[in-house]
């Protein structure tokens, strides 16, 4: 059980962002009031109070916070409290102009919105860190304090900036990788173009280029890592402020998959993973319930699958998308009890009362603008009282053997310009394929491809365009050791300074696949190729997107499509090698290859028979998965917690034995789960296993 949860007393989490000084004082008391008789007991607290806590430089002004920190800790409610870094006063940014940021056209943006600051500014950074300390001092034995809450969402607003101090800082950077200017222009490959350097002071940020023309690659693949790193730097030398002066946990809040910031790295400096998460109307119903699915997924495996905090979603519509759909009735139960499901020891929301002025006026709250006469406030109630009834889940953990090998280094690398097609991209593919497994009631892992990858027996690589030596040594010892791995086009195609791995494509992969292409055919957006399909894939099938020639295979390699038309008609589409066992202990798995995108019934085809064959179950034995079931388990010594969540409009069977904890009553395997329901069976695990 994490510090956080012990601290609630073992109960799950339960509250969201408490906005307190955008209300006149008399509201605060029947806050917590209101915040009792819902069953919140944890807000996070001071995230946008620069402006409050100091109106002048250096002038602190904490009664306001003492005041409300006292009537919560009153009221048993504890405080996940911000060091109120995420955005500077205007004060600030008019006495330093120059920490404002610059974006790639050179322009300077303005403050007035939030986050206006240059990550790399001196001034910004020494301005948080005397308001951090300023705050620890004060705060760090309140009573009420349970938590940290670091800064807000890093980037989301200032993810890089390319003024001089940027430049200035990237290069000491880039002095720090590669040493020497000589090895910088190798990994950039400045022979090329007449870009060699000569003197740091040359090498910038890769700024706008001249007409028509591109950056270099790797100085763009070395910014967004800079970038990333420059941000880390910030929360780094804040989270140590707090940790010098005081004991609680430490955290900042994640946004799933956001391309910016490498969260493999970040993650290793939390001391509670913390996530926000919203529902993306744009997907549609199951696209947007899958999305959330999918990002829970990614922050239980960022927290190495112990249960980690969902610090924001909403009771109901955002404020920012282009049109914002409200939560239909028990739409925010089930997405609460997703993040669950899927990890999180807590649901937290943004935010707790409703703002009247501002550019969140019409976000959602747990208290809508209509007041506690309303149905929102009435299932906010209700949420209050589930997760009271889930305190046995807390300090579970996930239980998959599924997972999709995941890089932001090949993310920022694939989606670089000047490649072969546009139409590849890191999120579409890893989105499609685990889509197709979370329909067919998979449970799936993310995984950094160069970490630990023996808790699973298959990994899938879906757009692994950048690889580095160890990662691609850790992908082969997944089938060296009898796994199996999936891999698809255009995956393994270069090294970590984006240099293409010569010998033939999919150079990292060649081996492990058994195929060597020598080609690339990219389709137009109109174009689609007929595949035939063999061995254990069936039906009529079509590719997109995607071809290429593979000039030769390897004996133990079996094709189980090919090209029927297009330019390279007749030559493998969808290959499977099953090594013979090798010399050095090498059992022999399986490792699979798509060298186009198949329709859907094709990549299910593929998917669903490498699990499996694999020997990958469900975590329920349930023939047809019926569509809007979510089921996935979480487990600690003694327990086993089967999370099923009926998205669907008619009832569902649900094969599981145990006591549903939402109801108290038993449930057998005849038993059917309601439309719209969710029922979280708890059993006791047999010894040795499930
Ligand atoms: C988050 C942010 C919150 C609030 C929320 C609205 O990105 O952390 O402060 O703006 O979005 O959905």
């Amino acid at each position: 059980m994490s510090r956080v949860t012990a601290a609630l007393g073992g109960r799950l989490a339960f509250g969201g962002d408490y906005n307190p000084e955008q209300w006149p004082e008399d509201v605060w008391a029947s806050d917590v009031a209101l915040m009792k008789e819902a069953g919140v007991n944890l807000v996070s607290l001071g995230i946008f109070s620069w402006a409050w806590l100091e109106p002048k430089a250096g002038r602190y002004e904490f009664g306001w916070l003492d005041k409300i920190l006292g009537l919560l800790h009153d009221g048993g409610i504890a405080v996940d409290l911000a060091n109120a870094s995420a955005t500077p006063p205007p004060w600030f940014s008019v006495a330093h102009p120059d920490s404002l940021p610059v974006d790639v056209d050179g322009v300077r943006r303005s403050y007035g919105g939030r986050q206006a600051f240059c990550p790399s500014s001196p001034e910004y950074r020494a301005a948080a860190a005397a308001l951090t300390e300023a705050i620890v001092a004060r705060y760090a034995d309140h009573p009420a304090v349970v938590m940290w809450h670091v800064h807000n969402e890093y980037g989301c607003h200032n993810w890089n900036c390319y003024c001089d101090t940027s430049a200035a800082a990237f290069r000491s950077w880039l002095q720090r990788r590669y040493g020497e200017l000589e090895v910088l222009n190798d990994a950039w490959g400045t022979a090329f173009w007449s870009q060699r350097y000569y003197d740091w002071d040359e090498v910038i940020p890769p700024r706008r280029p001249s007409y028509n023309t591109f950056a270099n690659p790797t100085q763009q693949l070395d910014f967004a890592r800079f970038s990333s790193d420059e941000l880390l730097d910030c929360y780094r030398a804040e989270a140590a402020i707090i940790r010098a002066g005081a004991s609680q946990p430490v955290t900042t809040n994640f946004m799933d998959f956001f391309k910016p910031l490498d969260y493999w790295s970040w993650a290793q400096e939390m001391d509670l993973v913390s996530n926000d998460n919203y529902r993306l109307g744009h997907l549609g119903g199951t696209g947007a319930t899958h999305n959330l699915s999918m990002s829970a997924d990614l922050i239980r495996s960022l927290s190495d699958t112990a249960p980690w905090l969902l610090m924001e979603h909403s009771t109901s519509a955002v404020n920012w998308q282009p049109r914002n759909v409200p939560k239909a009735a028990g739409q925010m139960r089930r997405d609460s009890l997703s993040h669950v499901s899927r990890g999180a020891d807590g649901a937290l929301f943004f935010q707790w009362r409703a703002s009247r002025a501002g550019a969140e006026k019409f976000h959602s709250a747990l208290l809508p603008h209509a007041g506690t006469t309303s149905s929102r406030w009435r299932e906010v109630c209700e949420l209050g009282a589930d997760l009271v009834k889930l305190a046995p889940v807390a300090g579970s953990r996930g239980t998959a053997r599924i997972a999709i090998a995941f890089d932001w280094n090949a993310w920022w690398g694939v989606e670089l310009d000047s490649h072969p097609s546009t139409d590849i991209d890191m999120m579409t593919a890893v989105r499609r394929w685990h889509r197709t497994l979370w329909e067919h009631g998979h449970t799936v892992d993310f995984v950094h491809p160069g970490r630990d990858l023996d808790r699973y027996q298959v990994v899938l690589v879906p757009s692994l365009y950048l690889v580095t030596d160890e990662a691609a040594a850790s992908l082969a010892a997944v089938v060296a050791r009898g796994g199996t791995v999936v891999v698809n086009h255009f995956s393994g195609i270069v090294d970590e300074n984006d240099h293409i791995r010569l010998g033939g494509y999919p150079g990292a992969f060649t081996d492990l696949l058994g195929v060597r292409t020598e080609e690339f055919g990219p389709l137009l957006p109109d174009q689609q190729v007929t595949l035939t399909l063999a061995g254990d894939l069936v039906g009529a099938a079509t590719g997109t997107v995607w071809t290429e020639l593979i000039g030769t295979a390897d004996h133990d390699v079996e094709v189980l499509a090919t090209f029927a038309d297009g330019m390279f008609a007749g030559r493998p589409a969808i290959t499977r090698r099953r090594p013979e066992p090798g010399p050095q202990g090498s059992v022999g798995g399986v490792a699979w290859y798509l060298a186009t995108v198949p329709d859907d019934a094709t990549l299910s085809g593929v998917l669903l028979t490498a699990c499996r064959q694999a020997g990958v179950a469900p975590a329920l034995d349930i023939a047809d998965w019926p569509a809007g079931l979510e089921v996935v388990v979480r487990e600690n010594d003694d327990t086993r917690f089967v999370f099923a969540l009926n998205a669907a409009d008619s009832d569902v069977a649900v094969p599981a034995t145990g006591t549903d904890l939402l109801t108290g009553a038993a449930w057998s395997p005849e038993s059917r789960l309601a439309a719209g329901g969710a029922a979280v069976i708890a059993a006791r695990r047999t010894p040795g296993g499930g």
